[in-house]
């Protein structure tokens, strides 16, 4: 079965096919994030803007780099929510018209939905596809990203249980907030991970907010809060850091300096999110761990996830850096999992708040 996604969530215009959940035959992905250097985060009307230039060249492409026609196309699945309005809606107009042109099936997708089967992508390489869709369930999924940040426990295709999320920033989002703190430019991500290898982690000694009691010799695991997340007061630290860096005439940190804050707030994010993870992951007793979204292209992250869960629990992360960030693929290997799919396009909705 052989899908067309479109994903305009935030700023990426994207479109992909892909036959049965797992083989990607295009994947096609247009940013506007090089617009968004100065301001340090996207502008929801530049990005609505972009998409509308963007989609059409975008899907034609997906096509035409696929080798398919509308024909051979049995569905097409577009993310609904959540997200930036503007954007959602210009991704669901165009899936509709498509859908009712062409008399396809239209199959509305949870961007974070998206992110977590970013994970069944392109696995043939390693022969790792026979794995991952014969993987047992229930399956651990961290999905961290700019605007999400959420521990989910995955009972089965689209049975999703989110027992984490962020109370405040999502980890992406303190990536970024940082960066721009540093001045060192949008998406901050990225930039940080490069900066942080030329730091010193123990530098300065951030807060981890893990938001339950930790003791010397066990844990309470009855707090509430224990999956959830936390990354303000990080971010507020880093803040004072910076200004106390400066402060004495200096217009801003030494490059050194940078360097060992990024190392160090990079290496209190990870801290939090192994460590909630590894707990979970003991609690559920899931064989299978799967970190999803932006922030799992970190490479430090899947490292120290890896030394503490573990050896017997499988970890996963998606097969190549482009299926980490937003993309159409991962949209359409959502919808071909979908158990529903012969819903009526007109019947899609857009929702840019609603949870998992
Ligand atoms: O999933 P995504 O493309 O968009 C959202 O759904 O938000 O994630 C983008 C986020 C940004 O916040 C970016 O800073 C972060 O992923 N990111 C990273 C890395 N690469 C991208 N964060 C940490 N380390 C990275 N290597
Ligand atoms: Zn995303």
């Amino acid at each position: 079965m052989k899908i067309l996604g479109i994903e305009t969530s935030c700023d990426e215009t994207a479109a992909a096919i892909v036959e049965d959940g797992t083989k990607v035959l295009s994947n096609v992905i247009a940013s506007s994030i090089d617009l968004y250097k100065e301001t340090g985060g996207v502008v929801p009307e530049v990005a609505a803007r972009e998409h509308i230039r963007q989609i059409s060249p975008v899907i034609d492409k997906a096509l035409s780099d696929a080798k398919v026609s509308w024909q051979d196309i049995d569905a097409i699945a577009v993310t609904h929510a959540p997200g930036l309005i503007a954007s959602l809606l210009i991704g669901v107009n165009t899936a509709q018209t498509l859908a009712y042109i062409y008399k396809k099936p239209l199959i509305p997708v949870h961007h974070v939905a998206a992110h977590i089967y970013a994970n069944w992508l392109d696995r043939e390489n390693e022969n790792l596809e026979f794995r991952v869709l014969s993987l047992e369930f229930p399956i651990l999924v961290l999905t961290i990203s700019g605007g999400h940040n959420e521990l989910v426990l995955m009972k089965g295709h689209h049975d999703f249980q989110v027992i984490g999320e962020t109370l405040d920033d999502a980890a992406g989002e303190a990536f970024d907030k940082v960066a721009r703190l540093l001045n060192l430019g949008f998406p901050g991500g990225p930039v940080i991970s490069k900066r942080a290898e030329k730091g010193d982690p123990s530098a300065f000694d951030f807060p981890r907010v893990m938001l339950y009691e930790k003791n010397k010799s066990h844990f309470t695991k009855t707090s509430p809060d224990k999956y959830n997340f936390s990354f303000s007061g990080l971010k507020s630290a880093v803040l004072r850091e910076v200004q106390l860096e400066s402060a004495d005439n200096n217009p801003r940190p030494t490059e050194k300096t940078i360097n060992n804050i990024c190392a160090s707030f990079q290496s209190a994010v990870i801290d939090v999110l192994a460590d909630k993870l590894v707990m979970a992951a003991d609690q559920y007793n899931v064989k299978s761990v799967h970190l999803a979204g932006g922030v799992s292209a970190n490479q430090l992250l899947r490292k120290t996830v890896r030394e503490r869960l573990p050896s017997n629990i499988e970890l996963l992360w998606p097969e190549k850096m482009i299926y980490c960030t937003d993309n159409a693929a991962m949209v359409a290997s959502a919808a071909f999992f979908c158990p529903k799919k012969d819903i009526d396009a007109k019947s899609v909705k857009v929702n840019s708040q609603m949870k998992l």
